[in-house]
Protein backbone atom coordinates (compact mmCIF):
# COMPACT_ATOMS: atom_id res chain seq x y z
CA UNK A 1 0.00 0.00 0.00
CA UNK A 2 0.85 3.77 -1.04
CA UNK A 3 2.35 5.18 2.73
CA UNK A 4 1.36 8.39 1.47
CA UNK A 5 -2.12 7.30 1.30
CA UNK A 6 -2.62 6.99 5.20
CA UNK A 7 -3.51 10.06 7.65
CA UNK A 8 -3.53 9.44 11.19
CA UNK A 9 -7.13 8.54 12.36
CA UNK A 10 -9.03 10.93 14.60
CA UNK A 11 -12.31 9.20 15.26
CA UNK A 12 -12.70 5.60 16.14
CA UNK A 13 -15.48 3.02 16.47
CA UNK A 14 -15.16 -0.10 17.81
CA UNK A 15 -17.51 -3.15 16.81
CA UNK A 16 -17.55 -6.22 19.19
CA UNK A 17 -19.25 -10.00 17.98
CA UNK A 18 -19.40 -13.00 20.13
CA UNK A 19 -19.18 -13.28 24.04
CA UNK A 20 -19.15 -10.83 26.91
CA UNK A 21 -15.46 -10.94 26.85
CA UNK A 22 -15.41 -9.26 23.33
CA UNK A 23 -17.54 -6.60 25.06
CA UNK A 24 -15.31 -6.03 27.75
CA UNK A 25 -12.19 -6.16 25.16
CA UNK A 26 -14.12 -4.15 22.77
CA UNK A 27 -15.01 -1.41 25.75
CA UNK A 28 -10.85 -1.35 26.89
CA UNK A 29 -9.79 -0.82 23.24
CA UNK A 30 -12.42 1.98 23.48
CA UNK A 31 -10.59 3.76 26.19
CA UNK A 32 -7.40 3.08 25.07
CA UNK A 33 -7.88 5.08 21.92
CA UNK A 34 -9.81 7.91 23.51
CA UNK A 35 -6.59 7.63 25.83
CA UNK A 36 -4.41 8.10 22.97
CA UNK A 37 -6.43 11.14 21.67
CA UNK A 38 -9.13 9.65 19.36
CA UNK A 39 -12.73 10.58 19.71
CA UNK A 40 -15.15 7.68 19.97
CA UNK A 41 -18.13 7.91 16.98
CA UNK A 42 -21.07 6.62 17.64
CA UNK A 43 -21.67 5.18 14.12
CA UNK A 44 -18.84 3.34 12.31
CA UNK A 45 -19.73 4.70 9.23
CA UNK A 46 -18.37 8.14 10.06
CA UNK A 47 -15.24 6.75 12.00
CA UNK A 48 -11.60 7.39 10.88
CA UNK A 49 -10.75 3.91 12.00
CA UNK A 50 -12.97 0.75 12.58
CA UNK A 51 -11.58 -1.86 14.73
CA UNK A 52 -14.06 -4.89 14.17
CA UNK A 53 -13.31 -7.35 17.68
CA UNK A 54 -14.55 -10.28 16.05
CA UNK A 55 -15.79 -14.09 17.07
CA UNK A 56 -14.42 -16.84 15.70
CA UNK A 57 -16.37 -19.79 18.17
CA UNK A 58 -18.74 -20.85 14.92
CA UNK A 59 -18.44 -20.35 10.58
CA UNK A 60 -20.69 -17.98 9.95
CA UNK A 61 -19.60 -15.60 12.82
CA UNK A 62 -15.79 -15.63 10.59
CA UNK A 63 -18.08 -15.10 7.14
CA UNK A 64 -19.55 -12.62 9.11
CA UNK A 65 -16.30 -10.53 9.67
CA UNK A 66 -15.41 -10.48 6.41
CA UNK A 67 -18.55 -9.17 4.75
CA UNK A 68 -19.47 -6.82 7.06
CA UNK A 69 -15.54 -5.38 6.01
CA UNK A 70 -17.21 -5.31 2.37
CA UNK A 71 -20.22 -3.27 3.84
CA UNK A 72 -18.01 -0.72 5.63
CA UNK A 73 -15.76 0.05 2.85
CA UNK A 74 -18.87 0.06 0.17
CA UNK A 75 -20.38 2.49 2.77
CA UNK A 76 -17.32 5.02 3.08
CA UNK A 77 -16.62 4.87 -0.45
CA UNK A 78 -19.92 6.27 -1.58
CA UNK A 79 -18.84 8.86 0.48
CA UNK A 80 -15.36 9.34 -0.95
CA UNK A 81 -13.60 8.00 2.51
CA UNK A 82 -11.48 5.16 3.32
CA UNK A 83 -11.29 4.32 6.92
CA UNK A 84 -8.68 2.47 8.28
CA UNK A 85 -10.26 -1.32 9.30
CA UNK A 86 -8.65 -3.34 12.59
CA UNK A 87 -9.73 -6.74 13.15
CA UNK A 88 -9.32 -7.61 16.65
CA UNK A 89 -10.24 -10.84 18.62
CA UNK A 90 -10.81 -14.12 18.40
CA UNK A 91 -10.82 -14.47 14.02
CA UNK A 92 -7.46 -12.08 13.96
CA UNK A 93 -5.36 -14.77 16.41
CA UNK A 94 -7.01 -17.54 14.16
CA UNK A 95 -6.22 -16.46 11.10
CA UNK A 96 -3.57 -13.39 11.18
CA UNK A 97 -2.06 -12.55 7.69
CA UNK A 98 -4.69 -14.44 6.03
CA UNK A 99 -7.02 -11.41 6.85
CA UNK A 100 -4.51 -8.86 5.33
CA UNK A 101 -4.39 -10.88 2.12
CA UNK A 102 -8.05 -11.71 1.77
CA UNK A 103 -9.38 -8.16 2.81
CA UNK A 104 -6.85 -5.56 2.88
CA UNK A 105 -7.38 -4.64 6.44
CA UNK A 106 -5.13 -1.95 7.89
CA UNK A 107 -4.59 -3.68 11.78
CA UNK A 108 -4.73 -7.71 12.79
CA UNK A 109 -4.32 -7.70 16.57
CA UNK A 110 -5.48 -10.67 18.94
CA UNK A 111 -7.06 -10.65 22.09
CA UNK A 112 -4.09 -11.31 24.16
CA UNK A 113 -2.00 -7.89 22.28
CA UNK A 114 -4.58 -4.75 22.13
CA UNK A 115 -2.54 -3.20 24.37
CA UNK A 116 -0.53 -2.75 21.49
CA UNK A 117 -3.05 -1.52 19.17
CA UNK A 118 -2.68 2.37 19.15
CA UNK A 119 1.28 1.79 17.93
CA UNK A 120 0.18 -0.75 15.39
CA UNK A 121 -2.35 1.85 14.52
CA UNK A 122 0.75 4.26 14.51
CA UNK A 123 2.98 1.52 11.83
CA UNK A 124 0.44 1.24 9.57
CA UNK A 125 0.13 4.97 9.20
CA UNK A 126 3.41 4.74 8.32
CA UNK A 127 3.59 2.23 5.69
CA UNK A 128 1.74 -1.49 5.07
CA UNK A 129 -0.56 -3.37 7.16
CA UNK A 130 0.40 -3.97 11.16
CA UNK A 131 0.22 -7.55 12.62
CA UNK A 132 -0.01 -8.95 16.10
CA UNK A 133 -1.02 -11.91 17.53
CA UNK A 134 1.58 -12.93 20.25
CA UNK A 135 0.60 -14.04 23.48
CA UNK A 136 3.08 -12.28 25.44
CA UNK A 137 3.75 -13.52 28.66
CA UNK A 138 3.36 -10.15 30.43
CA UNK A 139 -0.43 -9.10 31.13
CA UNK A 140 -2.32 -6.78 28.82
CA UNK A 141 -3.99 -5.35 31.77
CA UNK A 142 -1.32 -3.83 33.19
CA UNK A 143 -0.68 -1.85 30.28
CA UNK A 144 -4.69 -0.58 29.92
CA UNK A 145 -5.71 3.23 30.78
CA UNK A 146 -7.92 3.14 33.87
CA UNK A 147 -11.68 2.79 34.18
CA UNK A 148 -13.76 6.00 33.49
CA UNK A 149 -17.41 5.63 33.33
CA UNK A 150 -19.82 3.03 32.48
CA UNK A 151 -23.15 1.79 32.67
CA UNK A 152 -24.67 0.24 36.19
CA UNK A 153 -23.84 -3.36 35.13
CA UNK A 154 -20.51 -3.74 34.45
CA UNK A 155 -17.93 -6.46 32.81
CA UNK A 156 -14.74 -7.48 34.61
CA UNK A 157 -12.61 -10.41 32.89
CA UNK A 158 -11.07 -12.35 35.25
CA UNK A 159 -9.68 -15.05 33.80
CA UNK A 160 -8.73 -15.80 29.88
CA UNK A 161 -8.26 -19.14 28.02
CA UNK A 162 -9.08 -22.86 28.76
CA UNK A 163 -7.56 -25.59 29.49
CA UNK A 164 -10.20 -27.89 28.85
CA UNK A 165 -10.15 -29.17 25.14
CA UNK A 166 -13.37 -29.62 24.20
CA UNK A 167 -12.79 -31.29 20.67
CA UNK A 168 -15.23 -28.89 19.25
CA UNK A 169 -13.57 -25.66 20.28
CA UNK A 170 -11.40 -22.70 19.25
CA UNK A 171 -10.75 -21.37 22.45
CA UNK A 172 -7.90 -23.27 24.06
CA UNK A 173 -6.22 -22.06 20.20
CA UNK A 174 -7.90 -18.87 19.87
CA UNK A 175 -7.21 -17.03 23.85
CA UNK A 176 -4.54 -19.82 24.92
CA UNK A 177 -4.21 -21.29 28.16
CA UNK A 178 -5.97 -20.56 31.15
CA UNK A 179 -4.50 -17.43 32.70
CA UNK A 180 -6.07 -15.86 36.41
CA UNK A 181 -5.55 -12.19 37.27
CA UNK A 182 -4.18 -11.44 40.32
CA UNK A 183 -6.17 -11.21 43.00
CA UNK A 184 -5.25 -7.50 44.10
CA UNK A 185 -5.42 -5.95 40.33
CA UNK A 186 -8.92 -7.52 40.08
CA UNK A 187 -9.98 -5.50 43.46
CA UNK A 188 -8.31 -2.49 42.13
CA UNK A 189 -10.53 -2.45 39.01
CA UNK A 190 -13.27 -3.69 40.76
CA UNK A 191 -13.37 0.02 42.87
CA UNK A 192 -12.49 1.88 39.70
CA UNK A 193 -15.78 0.35 38.08
CA UNK A 194 -17.54 1.06 41.23
CA UNK A 195 -16.33 5.00 41.05
CA UNK A 196 -17.01 4.92 37.31
CA UNK A 197 -20.66 3.94 38.09
CA UNK A 198 -20.78 0.12 38.33
CA UNK A 199 -23.59 -1.24 40.85
CA UNK A 200 -23.48 -4.72 39.86
CA UNK A 201 -20.54 -6.60 37.73
CA UNK A 202 -19.98 -9.87 36.00
CA UNK A 203 -16.87 -11.59 36.51
CA UNK A 204 -16.28 -12.85 33.01
CA UNK A 205 -13.91 -15.75 31.85
CA UNK A 206 -13.52 -18.44 29.53
CA UNK A 207 -13.42 -20.87 32.63
CA UNK A 208 -14.42 -18.16 35.32
CA UNK A 209 -14.81 -20.62 38.02
CA UNK A 210 -11.31 -22.09 37.43
CA UNK A 211 -10.16 -18.94 38.50
CA UNK A 212 -7.01 -19.00 41.32
CA UNK A 213 -4.46 -16.84 42.83
CA UNK A 214 -2.43 -18.67 45.28
CA UNK A 215 -5.10 -20.56 47.72
CA UNK A 216 -7.79 -18.26 46.69
CA UNK A 217 -10.79 -19.82 44.92
CA UNK A 218 -13.65 -17.66 42.97
CA UNK A 219 -15.73 -17.89 45.75
CA UNK A 220 -12.72 -15.99 48.18
CA UNK A 221 -12.90 -13.48 45.41
CA UNK A 222 -16.27 -12.77 45.51
CA UNK A 223 -16.41 -12.66 49.54
CA UNK A 224 -14.49 -9.85 49.01
CA UNK A 225 -16.14 -8.09 46.19
CA UNK A 226 -19.15 -8.43 48.55
CA UNK A 227 -17.79 -6.28 51.33
CA UNK A 228 -17.02 -3.55 48.35
CA UNK A 229 -19.40 -0.35 49.83
CA UNK A 230 -21.35 0.66 46.32
CA UNK A 231 -21.61 -2.99 44.51
CA UNK A 232 -24.96 -4.59 44.93
CA UNK A 233 -24.93 -7.59 42.75
CA UNK A 234 -22.12 -10.13 41.94
CA UNK A 235 -22.55 -12.46 38.94
CA UNK A 236 -19.73 -14.85 37.13
CA UNK A 237 -20.10 -16.17 33.76
CA UNK A 238 -19.03 -18.79 32.00
CA UNK A 239 -18.70 -21.68 34.18
CA UNK A 240 -17.29 -25.55 33.57
CA UNK A 241 -19.21 -28.18 35.12
CA UNK A 242 -16.28 -29.60 37.09
CA UNK A 243 -14.93 -26.73 38.42
CA UNK A 244 -18.05 -25.76 40.44
CA UNK A 245 -16.57 -26.41 43.83
CA UNK A 246 -17.86 -26.68 46.80
CA UNK A 247 -16.77 -23.25 48.23
CA UNK A 248 -18.34 -21.32 45.09
CA UNK A 249 -21.98 -23.70 45.76
CA UNK A 250 -21.45 -22.50 49.33
CA UNK A 251 -21.53 -18.74 48.55
CA UNK A 252 -24.66 -18.73 46.41
CA UNK A 253 -26.38 -19.67 50.21
CA UNK A 254 -24.35 -17.56 52.31
CA UNK A 255 -23.81 -14.04 50.36
CA UNK A 256 -26.65 -11.83 49.23
CA UNK A 257 -24.98 -10.08 46.31
CA UNK A 258 -24.17 -13.24 44.79
CA UNK A 259 -27.04 -13.51 42.31
CA UNK A 260 -29.14 -16.16 42.44
CA UNK A 261 -28.36 -16.99 38.22
CA UNK A 262 -25.68 -19.98 36.65
CA UNK A 263 -24.67 -20.53 34.02
CA UNK A 264 -23.76 -23.81 33.10
CA UNK A 265 -23.29 -25.04 29.78
CA UNK A 266 -23.44 -29.10 29.27
CA UNK A 267 -23.25 -29.57 25.51
CA UNK A 268 -25.03 -32.61 25.44
CA UNK A 269 -27.56 -35.20 27.30
CA UNK A 270 -25.67 -38.08 26.16
CA UNK A 271 -22.76 -39.09 27.92
CA UNK A 272 -20.88 -41.07 24.65
CA UNK A 273 -21.26 -37.36 22.73
CA UNK A 274 -20.05 -35.85 26.20
CA UNK A 275 -17.12 -38.13 25.38
CA UNK A 276 -16.35 -37.88 22.15
CA UNK A 277 -16.42 -33.88 23.05
CA UNK A 278 -13.69 -34.44 25.82
CA UNK A 279 -15.82 -33.02 27.87
CA UNK A 280 -14.93 -34.57 31.12
CA UNK A 281 -18.52 -34.74 32.78
CA UNK A 282 -21.24 -36.74 32.29
CA UNK A 283 -24.74 -36.22 32.43
CA UNK A 284 -25.15 -37.50 36.08
CA UNK A 285 -22.28 -35.52 37.48
CA UNK A 286 -23.73 -32.62 35.70
CA UNK A 287 -27.21 -32.86 37.34
CA UNK A 288 -25.56 -33.65 40.45
CA UNK A 289 -23.36 -30.63 40.79
CA UNK A 290 -27.18 -28.78 39.85
CA UNK A 291 -28.65 -31.05 42.87
CA UNK A 292 -26.06 -29.24 45.27
CA UNK A 293 -26.77 -25.88 43.70
CA UNK A 294 -30.37 -25.80 44.41
CA UNK A 295 -29.74 -27.37 47.68
CA UNK A 296 -27.68 -24.33 48.25
CA UNK A 297 -30.03 -21.56 46.69
CA UNK A 298 -33.38 -23.32 45.84
CA UNK A 299 -34.70 -20.10 43.50
CA UNK A 300 -31.76 -20.34 41.62
CA UNK A 301 -32.25 -19.73 37.71
CA UNK A 302 -29.90 -22.25 35.44
CA UNK A 303 -28.59 -21.58 32.32
CA UNK A 304 -26.60 -23.52 29.71
CA UNK A 305 -25.26 -24.04 26.27
CA UNK A 306 -25.59 -26.67 23.86
CA UNK A 307 -24.67 -28.07 20.55
CA UNK A 308 -26.65 -30.07 18.14
CA UNK A 309 -25.72 -32.17 15.77
CA UNK A 310 -21.32 -33.20 16.64
CA UNK A 311 -20.16 -35.75 14.64
CA UNK A 312 -22.16 -39.24 15.07
CA UNK A 313 -25.16 -37.75 17.00
CA UNK A 314 -27.95 -39.65 16.78
CA UNK A 315 -31.44 -39.58 17.13
CA UNK A 316 -31.49 -41.45 20.38
CA UNK A 317 -28.69 -39.54 21.80
CA UNK A 318 -30.12 -36.39 20.58
CA UNK A 319 -33.51 -37.10 22.62
CA UNK A 320 -31.27 -37.42 25.80
CA UNK A 321 -30.97 -34.23 24.96
CA UNK A 322 -33.96 -33.63 24.80
CA UNK A 323 -34.82 -35.54 28.29
CA UNK A 324 -31.73 -33.46 30.33
CA UNK A 325 -33.19 -29.98 29.27
CA UNK A 326 -36.94 -31.70 30.75
CA UNK A 327 -35.44 -32.51 33.61
CA UNK A 328 -32.74 -29.45 34.54
CA UNK A 329 -35.57 -26.76 33.21
CA UNK A 330 -33.86 -23.82 32.34
CA UNK A 331 -34.88 -20.23 32.61
CA UNK A 332 -32.33 -19.29 29.26
CA UNK A 333 -30.13 -20.94 26.88
CA UNK A 334 -28.28 -20.82 23.84
CA UNK A 335 -27.73 -23.55 21.29
CA UNK A 336 -26.17 -23.98 18.50
CA UNK A 337 -25.67 -25.96 15.43
CA UNK A 338 -22.00 -27.71 15.56
CA UNK A 339 -19.37 -25.99 13.16
CA UNK A 340 -16.63 -27.34 12.37
CA UNK A 341 -13.76 -25.48 13.18
CA UNK A 342 -10.20 -25.85 11.47
CA UNK A 343 -7.37 -26.83 13.78
CA UNK A 344 -9.93 -28.76 16.07
CA UNK A 345 -10.42 -32.62 16.64
CA UNK A 346 -13.91 -32.89 15.83
CA UNK A 347 -13.65 -31.01 12.52
CA UNK A 348 -11.56 -34.34 11.57
CA UNK A 349 -14.37 -37.09 12.99
CA UNK A 350 -16.49 -39.36 10.26
CA UNK A 351 -20.31 -39.04 10.75
CA UNK A 352 -20.13 -35.11 10.29
CA UNK A 353 -23.96 -35.04 10.38
CA UNK A 354 -26.24 -33.24 7.34
CA UNK A 355 -27.35 -29.86 7.94
CA UNK A 356 -31.38 -30.67 7.27
CA UNK A 357 -30.62 -32.96 10.53
CA UNK A 358 -28.76 -30.21 12.23
CA UNK A 359 -31.94 -27.43 11.39
CA UNK A 360 -34.77 -30.26 12.64
CA UNK A 361 -32.50 -31.11 15.86
CA UNK A 362 -32.23 -27.10 16.55
CA UNK A 363 -35.48 -26.75 16.11
CA UNK A 364 -37.18 -28.76 18.74
CA UNK A 365 -34.30 -28.46 20.98
CA UNK A 366 -35.28 -23.95 20.92
CA UNK A 367 -38.76 -24.93 21.50
CA UNK A 368 -38.20 -27.00 24.44
CA UNK A 369 -35.93 -24.17 25.62
CA UNK A 370 -38.64 -21.56 24.32
CA UNK A 371 -41.39 -23.64 26.60
CA UNK A 372 -39.32 -23.78 29.48
CA UNK A 373 -38.20 -20.32 29.67
CA UNK A 374 -41.56 -18.84 29.39
CA UNK A 375 -42.54 -21.21 32.47
CA UNK A 376 -39.92 -19.83 34.57
CA UNK A 377 -40.91 -16.12 33.27
CA UNK A 378 -44.26 -17.42 34.42
CA UNK A 379 -43.33 -18.74 37.26
CA UNK A 380 -41.82 -15.07 38.99
CA UNK A 381 -45.59 -13.47 38.53
CA UNK A 382 -46.20 -12.63 42.26
CA UNK A 383 -43.19 -12.27 43.39
CA UNK A 384 -41.20 -8.68 44.77
CA UNK A 385 -37.72 -8.28 43.95
CA UNK A 386 -34.92 -5.82 43.21
CA UNK A 387 -34.48 -4.68 39.77
CA UNK A 388 -31.68 -2.73 38.62
CA UNK A 389 -32.59 -0.14 36.27
CA UNK A 390 -30.37 -0.28 32.77
CA UNK A 391 -32.18 1.80 30.19
CA UNK A 392 -35.11 3.57 28.75
CA UNK A 393 -37.72 1.24 27.36
CA UNK A 394 -39.98 1.90 24.32
CA UNK A 395 -43.20 3.20 26.22
CA UNK A 396 -43.34 6.63 27.48
CA UNK A 397 -42.39 6.07 31.46
CA UNK A 398 -40.99 2.80 30.97
CA UNK A 399 -37.83 1.34 32.10
CA UNK A 400 -35.96 -1.87 31.90
CA UNK A 401 -33.94 -3.70 34.07
CA UNK A 402 -32.70 -7.21 35.43
CA UNK A 403 -34.36 -8.80 37.89
CA UNK A 404 -32.08 -10.96 40.18
CA UNK A 405 -32.77 -14.24 38.30
CA UNK A 406 -31.38 -11.97 34.89
CA UNK A 407 -34.89 -11.98 33.15
CA UNK A 408 -35.78 -8.68 31.89
CA UNK A 409 -38.39 -6.46 33.59
CA UNK A 410 -40.28 -3.69 32.06
CA UNK A 411 -41.67 -1.27 34.64
CA UNK A 412 -43.46 1.95 34.32
CA UNK A 413 -41.01 3.86 36.97
CA UNK A 414 -39.78 7.29 37.99
CA UNK A 415 -36.27 6.16 38.23
CA UNK A 416 -33.04 7.40 36.58
CA UNK A 417 -30.73 4.46 35.27
CA UNK A 418 -28.49 2.87 37.64
CA UNK A 419 -31.60 2.99 40.25
CA UNK A 420 -32.37 -0.05 42.54
CA UNK A 421 -36.08 -0.35 42.56
CA UNK A 422 -38.54 -2.82 44.16
CA UNK A 423 -40.90 -4.48 41.84
CA UNK A 424 -43.25 -6.75 42.00
CA UNK A 425 -43.83 -8.90 38.76
CA UNK A 426 -47.41 -9.28 37.66
CA UNK A 427 -47.26 -10.72 34.00
CA UNK A 428 -44.65 -12.52 31.70
CA UNK A 429 -43.87 -12.84 28.22
CA UNK A 430 -42.00 -15.29 26.36
CA UNK A 431 -37.99 -13.03 26.70
CA UNK A 432 -39.11 -10.59 29.79
CA UNK A 433 -41.58 -9.78 32.57
CA UNK A 434 -43.32 -7.10 33.76
CA UNK A 435 -43.74 -5.22 36.83
CA UNK A 436 -45.15 -2.70 39.02
CA UNK A 437 -43.20 -0.47 41.61
CA UNK A 438 -43.85 -1.03 45.23
CA UNK A 439 -43.74 1.47 47.61
N1 LIG B 1 -19.89 -25.35 16.99
C1 LIG B 1 -21.04 -24.98 17.60
N2 LIG B 1 -21.09 -24.43 18.82
C2 LIG B 1 -19.91 -24.25 19.47
N3 LIG B 1 -19.63 -23.74 20.68
C3 LIG B 1 -18.30 -23.78 20.86
N4 LIG B 1 -17.70 -24.30 19.78
C4 LIG B 1 -18.68 -24.61 18.90
C5 LIG B 1 -18.69 -25.19 17.61
N5 LIG B 1 -17.58 -25.59 17.00
C6 LIG B 1 -20.66 -23.29 21.62
C7 LIG B 1 -20.63 -24.08 22.92
C8 LIG B 1 -20.02 -23.11 23.88
C9 LIG B 1 -20.53 -21.80 23.34
C10 LIG B 1 -19.78 -20.60 23.80
O1 LIG B 1 -20.43 -21.94 21.95
O2 LIG B 1 -21.96 -24.39 23.29
O3 LIG B 1 -20.41 -23.34 25.22
FE1 LIG C 1 -14.26 -24.41 24.62
FE2 LIG C 1 -14.66 -26.55 26.22
FE3 LIG C 1 -12.91 -24.62 26.94
FE4 LIG C 1 -15.55 -24.10 26.98
S1 LIG C 1 -14.48 -25.63 28.25
S2 LIG C 1 -13.92 -22.76 26.13
S3 LIG C 1 -16.27 -25.26 25.23
S4 LIG C 1 -12.70 -25.98 25.17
Amino acid sequence: MNPTTKTAPKTFHVKSFGCQMNVYDGERMAELMAADGLTHSANADDADLIVLNTCHIRERATEKVYSDIGRLRKVAGKQGRAPMIAVAGCVAQAEGEEIVRRAKVDVVVGPQAYHNLPGLVARSVAGGAAIDTDMPVESKFDAMPARRRVGPSAFLTVQEGCDKFCTYCVVPYTRGAEVSRPFAAIMDEARALIDAGAKEITLLGQNVNAWEDGERGLHDLIRALDKLPGLARIRYTTSHPNDMKQGLIDAHRDIGSLMPFLHLPVQSGSDRVLRAMNRSHTTDSYLRVLDRVRAARPDIALSGDFIVGFPGESEAEFAETLRLVDAVGYSQAFSFKYSPRPGTPAAEMADQIAPEVMDDRLQRLQAALNRDQQAFNAATVGRTCDVLIERAGKLPGQMLGKSPWLNSVHVIADAAIGDMVRVQITAAGPNAVTGRIQP
